[in-house]
């Protein structure tokens, strides 16, 4: 498999064919690959919400209206959908969990271990939430680095996606009582299999030239 092929091959969908679906044991990979997708001292502050059916994409529709309402085919055609949502707070109790979760999967050989990776974890925890005061904006890069290797992913599994950031975050926070929860909506993915009349889909890529966005050092 060549990467560049991939990248080049896959597009932001624009038009789904609703008669597609996606199927299950293709979607599987990418459920896992939502759980394995590194994030900032394995904080994984995230949680989705997928939807496959109608009725499940209807509901996530609701965050496509108004101004945001040319993504609301996307979600409605679209195979699954996933909303991507980033936690609103790493308190304390949630740091232990990660803790004694990576202990239950065998991560602390050596019990000083498991002390080391509170230490440092705390230690990141504690620069976003009391030094920089950006724990918000550092937990949804998280999930935006998560976004990215489903987009990648889906290319490399033969799946069309379209990333959606055009969404009511309120609507959706309401929808789905995210708030109450410990989360916030952040982006959606809406993954399938593209219309034959999709205009995208044979337009070239626009990128700005290397020359323009690499540095490298001598
Ligand atoms: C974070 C993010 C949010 C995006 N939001 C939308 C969106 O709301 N609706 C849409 O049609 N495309 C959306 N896009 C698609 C971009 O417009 C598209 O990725 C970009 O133009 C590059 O084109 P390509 O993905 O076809 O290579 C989004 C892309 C990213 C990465």
């Amino acid at each position: 498999m060549n990467l560049i092929e991939v990248a080049k091959k896959r597009y932001a969908t624009k038009k789904f064919d609703s008669g597609r679906s996606i199927p299950q044991e293709v979607f599987k990979q990418i459920k896992g690959l939502l759980q394995l997708s590194p994030s900032s001292v394995n904080s994984q502050p995230w949680h989705f919400i997928i939807a496959d059916s109608e009725a499940g994409k209807k509901r996530l529709s609701r965050g496509t209206q108004g101004v945001y309402s040319a993504n609301e085919a996307k979600v409605l055609d679209a195979s699954h959908v996933i909303l991507f949502c980033a936690k609103t707070d790493m308190d304390d109790d949630y740091l232990q969990h990660l803790l004694e979760n990576e202990d239950k999967d065998g991560r602390f050989p050596k019990p000083e271990s498991k002390e080391m990776v509170k230490k440092v974890r705390g230690f990141y925890a504690d620069l976003h939430r009391k030094e920089l005061q950006d724990t918000q904006c550092w937990m949804e890069k998280q999930v935006y680095l998560n976004m990215g290797t489903i987009l990648l992913a889906a290319g490399v599994l033969g799946v069309d996606a379209v990333p959606i950031e055009g969404v009511d975050v309120k609507v959706l926070n309401e929808e789905f009582d995210l708030i109450r929860q410990g989360y916030t909506a952040v982006a959606m993915i809406a993954l399938g299999y593209r219309d034959e009349g999709d205009f995208n889909a044979d337009l070239p890529k626009s990128r700005l030239p290397q020359a323009e966005l690499f540095t490298f050092l001598k």
